[in-house]
């Protein structure tokens, strides 16, 4: 038995298996050609996929969100999931529909069945009880096909949706490698980091980021919280230091969470670093460094300024522990970077445990070619801050259910729906 309340890939028999396996390759693609930008999502599913090449596997994944350009076919996915295991891969273009149905029921040992996008199926979209979501259609459709359901999403397992719970619900389930692997390094930073551990948030996300700031601080799990991007705007305003006009604006609709700020300010003001200075754009498009405090200056801040990099890196190359989540400044806009980067960097020439999630971080460090050098890259974004915010994740409490039920030997009988 694996050492956890679920069970992994250590605990089921996979061979000859029909398997549903749950991944998140929701991957950034160009917007007018759909090329896959960033494949780090990708290659995170081969020890999986390699570890079922016994089996008849059957993969699901989203992409995107209804509405969103980004919103596509998963196809080039399942071109690109071919190069990463031995399997021999083929897409349909499905997902519960007869079509869909018939080809998975022939999917044969040693080969990987990608079905479309899961969420052009509507119930996909639309987060629910464990209860409901056994009762959907696309769980109805798809669970009597297969005898075991892998979910190896951890980047999804904060929604609690028909794919990531609802089959978890009706079928002997277990975790993934990546899963499991992604559990232990953040659920970890929770139990004991080593000392001195620094948090760095930015990203544009405040509502994301206060409620993590408050849980690290509340349980004594941070020595210093170092703020860039819209938090860093947040708190500066909550402290009554001088901003711009537009950053005054960009904080004023998020009233609610000043007062959060102030909070935690006055509670936690020695743990938690501002910036000393931001960086602008002049009128030639240059970037320009300005104090917090001295003249305010027109236009939104795009980055942290170079004082603020050097005291945030030094804080970082001490510690035994940095977490990065959410890149300090517009990192897409020329010259405003330098915060970003210099943070990846120094997270890589540190000999402590470090960590960074987030698709925008991920993505810079993946292009940095520094990846290899931290100790875990989370695929993780939204699903990494809640673990780290004291929520429970929807899709691992449905494996642990499932666990129970295994253990007990209560298996869903399908007439009985
Ligand atoms: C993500 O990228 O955050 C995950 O793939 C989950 O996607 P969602 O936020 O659209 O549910
Ligand atoms: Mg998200």
């Amino acid at each position: 038995m694996s050492q956890h309340d679920f069970l992994t890939l250590d605990d089921v028999d996979t061979a000859n298996k029909r398997v549903f396996l749950r991944v998140d390759i929701n991957v950034p693609l160009d917007p007018s050609t759909h090329l896959i930008l960033d494949d780090t999502r990708i290659k995170a599913v081969s020890e999986t996929l390699s570890e079922l090449e016994d089996a008849r596997v059957v993969l699901g994944s989203h992409q995107s969100r209804p509405g969103k350009d980004d919103f596509t076919s998963l196809e080039p996915h399942a071109q690109a999931l071919a190069g990463c295991c031995n399997q021999e891969v083929k897409f349909v273009e499905d997902v519960i529909g007869p079509h869909a149905r018939q080809r998975i029921a022939k999917v044969e040992r040693g080969q990987v069945l990608v079905l479309d996008n899961l969420r052009f199926c509507a119930e996909e979209n639309v987060d629910d009880k464990p209860e409901k979501l056994l009762k959907t259609h696309f769980v109805r459709m798809l669970a009597p096909l297969f005898e075991l359901n892998i979910n190896d999403a951890f980047a999804t397992a904060h929604r609690s949706q028909p794919s990531i719970v609802g089959l978890a619900e009706a079928l002997p389930s277990a975790a993934g490698r990546l899963m499991e692997k992604e559990l232990g390094a953040v659920s970890g930073l929770l139990v004991e980091p080593k000392r001195p551990c620094v948090y760095i948030l930015g990203g544009a996300k405040v509502e994301d980021k206060v409620p993590v700031i408050k849980h690290i601080l509340d349980r004594e799990k941070a020595d210093k919280i170092l703020l860039g991007g819209v938090p860093a705007k947040l708190f500066l305003r909550a402290k009554d230091m001088k901003i711009s006009t537009n950053d005054e604006e960009e904080v004023a609709v998020l009233r609610e969470h000043i007062e959060t700020a102030k909070g935690l300010l006055s509670k936690y003001g020695d743990k938690i670093d501002l910036p000393v200075d931001l960086a602008y754009e002049d009128s030639h498009g240059r970037r320009v460094d300005h104090e917090i405090d001295s003249q305010p200056v027109k236009g939104p801040a795009l980055d942290v300024g170079v004082k603020t990099i050097e005291k945030y890196s030094e804080a970082v190359e001490d510690a035994a522990t940095a977490v990065a989540n959410g890149p300090l400044g517009v990192f897409e806009r020329n010259g405003f970077d330098v915060g970003t980067k210099k943070i990846l960097e120094s997270m890589a020439k540190s000999s402590g445990y470090t960590v960074i999630g987030g698709g925008h971080m991920v993505g810079l460090a993946s292009i940095l070619g520094i990846d290899e050098k931290l100790s875990h890259v989370s695929t993780a974004g939204g699903a990494m801050l809640s673990l780290l915010s004291g929520q429970s994740l929807p899709g691992v409490e449905a494996l642990v259910r499932a666990a129970d039920r295994m253990r007990n030997q209560k298996v869903h009988s399908w007439t009985s729906l």
